[in-house]
């Protein structure tokens, strides 16, 4: 598999959506990543401020960050996946992260939870330009003096490292934040950053 970004995204959830919507074990870690990712972000929700949920997929994460009182969008490339959360209620769209379909900052929060590890490519070069195009990306719709959270589970070690280059090339400031759980193959790590 040299990519499956894209079409293979799409493909890989046919059948499978449901089961994830209702799957105990991934409800659980998806909430519990989300929570975090709000807690570390400290958002502002006063006046609904707007947030945008890349890889929303059935909305689990969406759900909770509009329960904290935002005017969340969800993004995912997956059709059935979307279907499950617009059944939810929740505002939603079929879109690919690479060419976000939104004008300039449009939000003053972006979002990602467990979805940027659908990058991958034939060589550390080929990750390093899809991130980029992605970072461009997420930087544009993001309003001045907005901010990001992005949790994704990355395939070695470095790949974090990059990620954080490439948000910081394209005009973020931003850092790694690391949650230790004793055992250094369950730490969680998370991108912070601020336009
Ligand atoms: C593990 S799910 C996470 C869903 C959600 N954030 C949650 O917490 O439950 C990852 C999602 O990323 C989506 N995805 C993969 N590639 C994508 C792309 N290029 N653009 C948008 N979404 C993508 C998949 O379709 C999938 O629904």
């Amino acid at each position: 598999m040299t990519d499956v970004l894209g079409s293979d995204a799409r493909l890989y959830w046919e059948g499978k959506a449901e089961e994830y919507d209702r799957n105990r074990g991934i409800i659980k870690t998806q909430t519990g990543l989300t929570e975090r990712g709000l807690e570390l972000l400290k958002p502002d929700s006063k006046h609904g401020s707007t947030m945008l949920d890349i890889g929303c997929g059935t909305g689990i994460s969406t759900k909770i960050i509009m329960d904290n009182g935002f005017s969340v969008i969800g993004m995912d490339i997956s059709f059935p996946m979307v279907e499950i959360a617009k059944r939810k209620g929740l505002n939603v769209l079929v879109g690919d992260f690479r060419f976000l379909p939104f004008r300039d900052k449009s939000f003053q929060h972006v979002f990602s939870v467990s979805t940027l590890q659908w990058i991958t490519g034939r060589d550390e070069e080929e990750i390093r330009e899809k991130y980029r195009m992605v970072a461009r990306e997420i930087y544009r719709v993001t309003k001045e003096r907005g901010s990001v959270f992005i949790q994704f589970f990355p395939a070695t070690e470095g790949e974090m490292e990059i990620t954080l280059k490439e948000f910081k090339r394209a005009g973020f400031k931003g850092y790694l934040v690391e949650d230790e759980f004793g055992d250094k193959r369950k730490n969680k790590r998370y991108i912070l950053l601020n336009k």
